[in-house]
């Protein structure tokens, strides 16, 4: 199984192509002994130390860059959070904000400014972030854009764990609550491909990663333990009718409950309530395994050119699969979490005061007599974060709260 190569792409500079050229001899050189599974291509070509997207300065973020995320598009999105920060805050939750894979760092910055208008700052932002280049991009641009003492507030980690641990370093406190924010962090995870007849467990076979002369390609190959047993967990749900006769390609995150347990260690003290914000595109069970979508949910993206093709330019371009909020909710419960509900990017914020401020924003800057692009760009980004064809339906939001008991 080779896919044809997309000529419609951009042509990367000279650099890019050696830098991904050195890549490939590096997979080349991993796969030479066996198919590698897609969830540990995935995890060389975003996160290889050196030549990974993330690891090696190729991701950009916003406008000109590979995709725009919702905090990209614009600040109403952070504004939503800092109303869920004010809600935490009357609840009584604890007074940290922790961010999770944080990107150009936008969203802390929008967010520590916001509260300081507010009054609200939190005593400590966490970025917890698993690229080195991300972290140092995001450092200096916080040094930069925010005032001293807002960028003193801010500290990074690169586990978990490191959140409660003192013999890390000594002078941080550990977390004291409040509120933990991922956005499109999962969906940027390592998973493993396959295809099925859906929900028939016979007709499994992991789609692995091998070299077939220039280029790589899909090889089919018997089902692993650790696939066929997360499979399981929900295949029996599976309606019988209407089977597709082939199969088709599926996307799944195997370390999805490892990485909820690690969360569960981290941020779930008895003292210490926190309320998880997990945003991504994906759907329930059945929509993210529709039996029509023949070649998964596998999505690429290039200078913002969204294709299929998750071998073309390795470590140049992005590789994203959906979420399914079903099965991260189930998972979520099994590791201890209390699963508070999920909805859409659009119902979430609308439920918030984002559209109240943005209507005051908006008359504001009418009186004002603002600049006409300035008042065109907040009421598109408004648009774009909530209209059902951009981000409004296919962004969901799962909210989790720890430690496991009911909140208002
Ligand atoms: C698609 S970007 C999203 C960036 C940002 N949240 C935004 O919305 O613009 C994914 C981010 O998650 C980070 N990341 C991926 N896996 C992670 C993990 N297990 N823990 C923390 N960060 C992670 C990446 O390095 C990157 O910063």
């Amino acid at each position: 199984m080779t896919t044809t190569p997309d000529f419609s792409l951009p042509v990367p500079s000279q650099a890019d192509q050696t830098k991904s050229l050195q890549l490939i001899e590096h997979l080349h050189a991993r796969m030479s002994a066996a198919p590698l599974s897609f969830a540990e291509y995935m995890r060389e070509v975003l996160y290889h130390p050196t030549w990974g997207y993330y690891s090696s300065g190729q991701v950009q973020f916003g406008v000109g860059g590979d995709f725009v995320t919702a905090p990209e598009r614009s600040p109403l999105f952070t504004l939503g959070l800092v109303y869920e920060w004010q809600q935490a805050q009357k609840a009584g939750l604890g007074s940290d904000v922790c961010e999770l894979g944080a990107g150009s760092g936008q969203l802390a910055l929008d967010f520590l400014r916001a509260c300081a208008l507010r009054d609200c700052l939190p005593h400590r932002y966490w970025i917890l972030e698993i690229s080195p280049e991300l972290r140092a991009r995001q450092h200096t641009r916080i040094q930069a854009e925010l005032p001293m003492e807002l960028a003193a507030r801010v500290q990074w980690i690169d586990r978990a764990a490191d959140v409660s641990n003192r013999q890390i370093s000594p002078q941080i406190p550990t977390w004291a609550g409040g509120l933990v924010i991922a956005n499109e962090v999962l969906d940027a995870m390592p998973a493993v491909r396959f295809r099925w007849r859906p929900g028939v467990l016979s007709t499994v076979q992991e789609l692995k990663v091998d070299v077939q002369g220039a280029r790589f390609a899909w090889v089919a190959q018997p089902v692993s333990p650790p696939l066929r047993a997360a499979l399981n967990d929900f295949a029996g749900r599976w309606p019988t009718e209407d089977l597709p006769d082939e199969p088709v390609a599926a996307e799944i995150n195997l370390a999805l409950p490892v990485w909820l347990t690690e969360m569960q260690a981290a941020f779930g003290h008895a003292q210490a309530p926190s309320w998880f914000y997990l945003f991504d595109y994906g759907g329930n069970t059945a929509e993210v395994y529709r039996p029509d979508r023949t070649d998964g949910t596998l999505r690429c993206h290039y200078r913002h050119r969204a294709h299929n093709d998750p071998f073309v330019y390795p470590g140049l371009q992005d590789i994203t699969t959906w979420v399914d909020f079903e099965t991260l909710a189930r998972r979520a419960t099994a590791a201890g979490f209390h699963v508070d509900g999920e909805r859409s990017q659009a119902a979430w914020l609308l439920g918030t005061d984002v559209p109240a401020q943005f209507s005051t924003l908006m008359a504001q800057m009418m009186n004002e007599g603002s600049d006409r692009a300035m008042v065109a760009k907040l009421a598109q980004g408004f648009k774009e974060l909530v209209m059902p064809t951009e981000m409004g339906e296919r962004f969901r939001v799962l909210r989790l709260t720890l430690p496991a008991h009911d909140h208002p």
